[in-house]
């Protein structure tokens, strides 16, 4: 797929020299810090707790300082409890689900949305939006930030707006085909969806219209952009982001280099952690991924700890902002079976050099006795057999043996068999009983 690049102007402070975008940061840090401290009661008793105040802040590294915030902060203070407007200021709520408990519920002012408007539009145009495309949006509208964040931050690059939503696969692709969008943005597992309801129309996804995915919300391994850029002809980049730091848009892949998301780092300040210790890490060690808002008004995140793991490497595309690792992993999808740590990302990886299994799989939690077991389910590609891959069933056990170290049970279905999701696709199905 040969790269496709933006014809948009970039913003100016894109083309800035690290300096200026440092100067930029310390000064909105400041404001940030002050502006939580005083008008968050929360902040503020966390800040007076860990003994610092707003004024200790004289460096970035000073940040270090300062207490972190956690999921469980904002479920404590559920649903407003940490906002740092008054509610006539509150111009949107979004939420995330989370798998159990009440969501997490954030809250923007109309600047905020223009902010996210604006980083969102950045993300975009970084992807590879050229003027006058269609942006067929299937990232769920409502609650989720995925849709309504897309949508604004189209408008707001000056592109059109395909607000489809998730769901109704079938239709997906017949607006696909009668509106020809360049450009699509929606999980990387529900994209596999859509490639998989095209064929079955008859149709080849490769020869649609599309010719750039911006894929999130969920990890997504190397091989899988492999797959997936041949499979439907596209140049497939990666856009990261969360609900409490503002959606997606906190960092997205150039097109030019397509080597990690760039973070968006004059309105999201990242540091990496030791998980274990909170000590922050050298850019370039692996760690968990923690950030700071540096604009935003109702309500200021002050060293979130996004339990997602990833390393900071230097500016390429846009050489000022510091890129992140693609992720692979977040904490929380960590199982550790018979004392080895497996990711649902390394499974995914070793799937992918199989043709005649899909990547479509699950990862299903177990126990004998006392010790935990997993079985990957996972589906066979389109038009072949469950019991013709024996072959690779075998060698893909081994491989999971031979790279991860954990002895797998494999149940191969077929095609079709395992759970489609229209969003985020549920990798780990814990069927361990409490
Ligand atoms: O998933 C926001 C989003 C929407 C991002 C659309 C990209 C596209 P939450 O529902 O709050 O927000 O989930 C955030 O999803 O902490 C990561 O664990 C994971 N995540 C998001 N983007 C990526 C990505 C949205 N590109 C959580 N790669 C985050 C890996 C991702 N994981």
């Amino acid at each position: 797929m040969s790269t496709r690049l933006t014809d948009l102007p970039l913003e100016p402070i894109e083309t800035a020299s690290r300096d200026e975008l440092q100067a930029l940061q310390l000064q909105r840090l400041k404001w940030s810090l002050d502006h939580a401290y005083q008008h968050s009661p929360v902040y503020r008793r966390k800040f007076d707790e860990a003994g610092v105040h707003p004024e200790d802040l004289k460096s970035l590294a000073d940040l270090a300082r300062f207490p972190f915030t956690t999921k469980q902060d904002l479920r404590d203070n559920y649903p407003f409890g940490m906002f740092a407007v008054p509610q006539d200021q509150v111009a949107r709520i979004h939420a995330s689900s989370g798998t159990t408990g009440k969501p997490t519920v954030v809250g923007y002012t109309l600047r905020d949305i223009d902010t996210w408007a604006t980083v969102m539009a950045r993300s975009i145009r970084a992807s590879g939006a050229r003027r006058g495309d269609k942006v067929h949006i299937s990232y769920g509208y409502g609650l989720f930030t995925g849709g309504l964040g897309a949508h604004y931050g189209v408008e707001k690059a000056g592109l059109t707006a395909i607000p489809f939503g998730g769901g109704q696969t079938e239709r997906q692709v017949q607006l696909i085909q009668d509106f020809r969008p360049e450009i699509i943005m929606v999980t990387p597992s529900y994209m596999l969806a859509i490639a998989d309801e095209f064929e079955r129309q008859g149709l080849d996804p490769a020869a649609s219209s599309l010719q750039v995915g911006i894929f999130g919300a969920e990890p997504w391994t190397p091989e899988m952009r492999v797959a997936i850029e041949r499979r439907m002809g596209i140049s497939a980049v990666d856009i990261y982001g969360l609900s409490e730091v503002m959606g997606p848009g906190v960092a997205n892949e150039c097109a030019e280099t397509k080597d990690g998301p760039t973070i968006w780092e004059d309105h999201f300040y990242p540091e990496i952690i030791d998980p274990n210790t909170g000590e922050v890490l050298p850019d370039g060690s692996f760690g968990e991924l923690v950030f700071t808002s540096l604009s935003k008004e109702a309500l200021p995140i002050v060293r979130y700890r996004t339990r997602d793991l990833t390393r900071l490497l230097p500016g390429t595309a846009r050489p000022a902002f510091r890129r992140m690792e693609k992720i692979t992993g977040r904490s929380d999808d960590m199982m550790i079976i018979r004392g080895v740590n497996v990711f649902p990302s390394q499974i995914e990886e070793l799937i992918l050099k199989h043709a005649e299994l899909a990547p479509h799989y699950q990862c299903v939690l177990g126990k004998e006795g006392h010790l935990d077991t997993l079985t990957v389910r996972v589906e066979c590609a389109h038009g072949v057999e469950p019991d013709t891959v024996r072959q690779a069933r075998d060698t893909l056990m081994h491989e999971i043996k031979a790279y991860i170290g954990v002895t797998v049970a494999l149940e191969i279905l077929p095609s079709g068999g395992v759970e489609r999701s229209v969003g985020k696709a549920r990798r780990i199905v814990d069927q361990r009983p409490r």
